[in-house]
Order: structure tokens, then C-alpha cells, then sequence
């Protein structure tokens, strides 16, 4: 299958891109993990609307950790931390205009430090599973570090999600502040090949959209596969079984026990897995199907419809009657993970001590497809030196 993910730059100058880059070239002042010279030094300081307030979070074993929120003009607010890449808020209005933080994570840094399952994080060098923790890229083998039974799984235990980010702030210009974390994770780290120089941004608009926009370089052939394990619960209700999932996808990879893809494409038709309308995720979760007992619920790679190879485009909408929350997530990948959250299983409490219970929250991971180091039909992770890796997810909120 063709991957246009490595487009020449023109191509990726789309308008969004312009304004990118516009506020790139102004804003960015200075390095450093406290962010830039023009950014607010303290919360007090910051507490009006549209800006990056910047305070610290604590520390970890390589270094302190800081905290950005980013506001716009509507009181939206995100929280991300340079520890792990983590969002760690989502402050969003009801229908009633009343403000809610609709993922789940942690009051601290020191919550992350421990075990917990990727909340809000950045999930790299390779997210999703590696079957067998092996692939063969160039006729040599290597072998990652295994963290999910036989297989590697987002990165591996010391993965993107637990590294310290070297971090500037985007102040507010034309609509959008963001935060930018770059890291360069060394030749071997966790098994992978080649020194990967990588950058996130984590972009607010002012119309209430989230935008993550990743790329990254290498000097060694390598594989790369980027997303984010933000766990959302949009509504007012314990579990997320209430929300109506919409998913433009007319085909899913199929699981194995170990929750590697058999190498099938699926069609949806007829199943629990087509979302193709929205449908409320309780509705077939419970049905006899082979697939749903393997993920023990949904945990599935859905195959997206493109109308345009690799464009930033709608895939799937999230609708919580309870509190009227809409998400709609845009994407330039291939394939999203839809995962009900069925891990949870109460023993972690989050902020505000509500313990997260299972399917109290979902996971939509926009991502090229699970394992694809080892099957050949799949869209290739492939990233060679002199090729960059870009790739745009937006989560934009509204009410109904
Ligand atoms: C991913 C996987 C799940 C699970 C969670 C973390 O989304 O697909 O199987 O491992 O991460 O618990």
C-alpha cells in the first residue's frame, strides 16, 4: 500500500500548516523545560483567558517536571506535562455551559511514576503491539523489550510516556498556544534502531479543538508509530457505555489471543463492529462475537475510510447524551484503536479520588495499524534518514 506519510513540504503546507509555522517563527522564544521567556511565570500571574501558564509538577527520576495549561478564549483548557507527554485535563463546557474535565489521569506527577495504563500519554517510538516483541527491517532482527506477554506494547516499559521532554510554550497568536516537547530517544533505546529526533505539539484553538501534531527524523532506518492514550469519558455518567460512537470504517483488523492482527482485513457489516452510524457503545459491547470475548470488549485497529491518502480528515464522532459533549477526532492516519476500556478495573484513583472503574473511560488511538513492522501488506512504519515522519490528530469539542 502506498504511504504518503513522507509528502514534500509543500504538500504539508496546507493552511493550517501557514498558521503553524506563523506562530512558530514568533512565539517560540526560548529552550528549556520552563517554557519561553514571553510565557507567564507563575499562574497567579496568568490567571486571565488565551494564554500558556507555566508552573512546576513535581519531580521524577530525570529531572522536574512541568505543568502547561493552555486556555482559549472560550475558558477551554488543556493540561500537558513535558513528563511523558501527558494530557493530563481536558476542561470542556455541558450543554448547560457548565466546565468538566473529561479525561481521567492523575493530580500529580507522582501518580504517572507509577503503574497506571498510558493515561493521557504520548505513546511512542512504536504504539499498539509488536507481535512477538521482534521485526526484521532491512534483513536485521531486532528484538524490543516485551512488556505485554510475548509482545512489545507502546513503546515498551520505559516508552515515550515515561521520558522527560525538553519543552517550549506557543504563545497565543491568530487563534492558537500550544506547548511544543522535542526529545531525541537514542539508537536502542527499548530495542529500536536509530536516534530519533521527534517533536510534538499540542496546539488549542480558539474553536475548541486539540490539535497533536508529531514528527520525527532518523539517522538509522527505523520504525515509528506515534499517537496519544488520552482516556475519555464525555458525559455524567460511572461508565462510558451510554456514549454513541461513530467510526468511518467499513473494515477492522481482526485479533489473535494475544491481540495481534491475524493479517485479515473485516468488513464491519453485520457485526458489533460497525460504527459506521453511531451507535451507543453498550449497545453490542455484550453480544456472543469471537472478536469482543478476545478484546474482552472493543479493542480493535478500525481499517478508516479515506477519501484522501494521508489528509487530515473526520474518522470518528463521540456523543454523551448525559451531558450533551460531542468530540469529533480528525485524523492523518490510517487506523484508530477503539478501546472500551476494559482493563480498568477500579485499583487506580485519579484526581478528584474517584477510582476508575472498568469502561469508565475509552480510548480513540489514531495510529497506523497494530504489528505492522511484521505484516508486509500493512501501510508501512518505515522512517529512513532524510525522510520525515508527520502526522496531525485534532479532538474537537462541541456541545448538542
Ligand atoms: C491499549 C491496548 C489495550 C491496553 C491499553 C492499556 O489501548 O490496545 O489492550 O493494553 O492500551 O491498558
Amino acid at each position: 500500500m502506498k504511504d504518503s506519510r513522507f509528502a514534500p513540504l509543500n504538500d504539508w503546507l496546507a493552511p493550517g500548516a501557514v498558521l503553524f509555522l506563523f506562530v512558530l517563527l514568533f512565539s517560540f522564544t526560548s529552550c528549556g523545560t520552563s517554557g519561553s521567556e514571553e510565557a507567564p511565570a507563575t499562574a497567579e500571574e496568568s490567571s486571565t483567558a488565551d494564554t500558556v501558564q507555566v508552573r512546576s509538577y513535581g519531580e521524577t527520576p530525570d529531572g522536574s517536571a512541568t505543568l502547561f495549561t493552555l486556555r482559549n478564549v472560550n475558558g477551554m483548557e488543556v493540561d500537558v506535562t513535558n513528563y511523558g507527554g501527558i494530557i493530563t485535563a481536558i476542561r470542556v463546557p455541558d450543554n448547560r455551559g457548565a466546565m468538566g474535565d473529561v479525561v481521567l489521569g492523575f493530580a500529580d506527577v507522582k501518580g504517572y511514576l507509577g503503574e497506571h495504563p498510558y493515561f493521557g500519554a504520548l505513546i511512542g517510538r512504536y504504539g499498539n503491539r509488536i507481535g512477538g516483541g521482534v521485526f526484521t527491517l532491512d534483513g536485521t532482527t531486532y528484538e524490543l523489550d516485551r512488556n505485554d506477554g510475548d509482545n512489545a506494547l507502546h513503546g515498551g516499559p520505559k516508552g515515550f510516556h515515561r521520558q522527560l521532554y525538553e519543552a517550549k510554550t506557543i504563545n497565543p497568536e491568530a487563534g492558537v498556544r500550544g506547548v511544543s516537547l522535542r526529545r531525541v530517544s537514542p539508537d536502542g533505546e527499548e530495542g529500536y534502531p536509530g536516534n530519533l529526533d521527534h517533536t510534538v505539539r499540542y496546539l488549542l484553538t480558539d474553536e475548541n479543538e486539540l490539535r497533536i501534531e508529531y514528527e520525527a527524523t532518523t539517522d538509522a532506518p527505523t520504525v515509528v508509530n506515534l499517537t496519544n492514550h488520552a482516556y475519555f469519558n464525555l458525559g455524567n455518567q460511572p461508565t462510558i457505555l451510554e456514549h454513541e460512537l461513530m467510526i468511518e470504517a467499513e473494515r477492522f483488523t481482526p485479533v489473535d489471543e494475544g491481540l495481534i492482527p491475524t493479517g485479515e482485513l473485516k468488513n464491519v457489516a453485520g457485526t458489533p463492529f460497525d460504527f459506521r452510524e453511531p451507535h451507543a457503545i453498550g449497545a453490542r459491547i455484550g453480544e456472543e462475537n469471537e472478536q469482543l470475548e478476545l478484546g474482552l470488549g472493543y479493542d480493535h485497529n478500525f481499517v478508516l475510510d479515506r477519501k484522501t491518502d494521508y489528509a487530515l480528515e473526520r474518522v470518528a464522532t463521540l456523543y454523551a447524551p448525559s451531558s450533551g459533549r460531542f468530540m469529533e477526532v480528525l485524523t492523518t492516519e490510517p487506523g484508530l484503536q477503539f478501546y472500551s476500556g476494559n482493563f480498568l478495573d477500579g485499583s487506580l484513583t485519579g484526581k478528584d479520588g474517584k477510582s476508575y472503574e472498568k469502561r469508565s473511560a475509552l480510548c480513540l488511538e489514531t495510529q497506523h495499524w497494530p504489528d505492522s513492522p511484521n505484516q508486509p501488506d500493512f501501510p508501512s512504519t518505515e522512517l529512513r534518514p532524510g525522510e520525515t515522519y508527520r502526522s496531525t490528530t485534532v479532538y474537537r469539542f462541541s456541545v448538542r
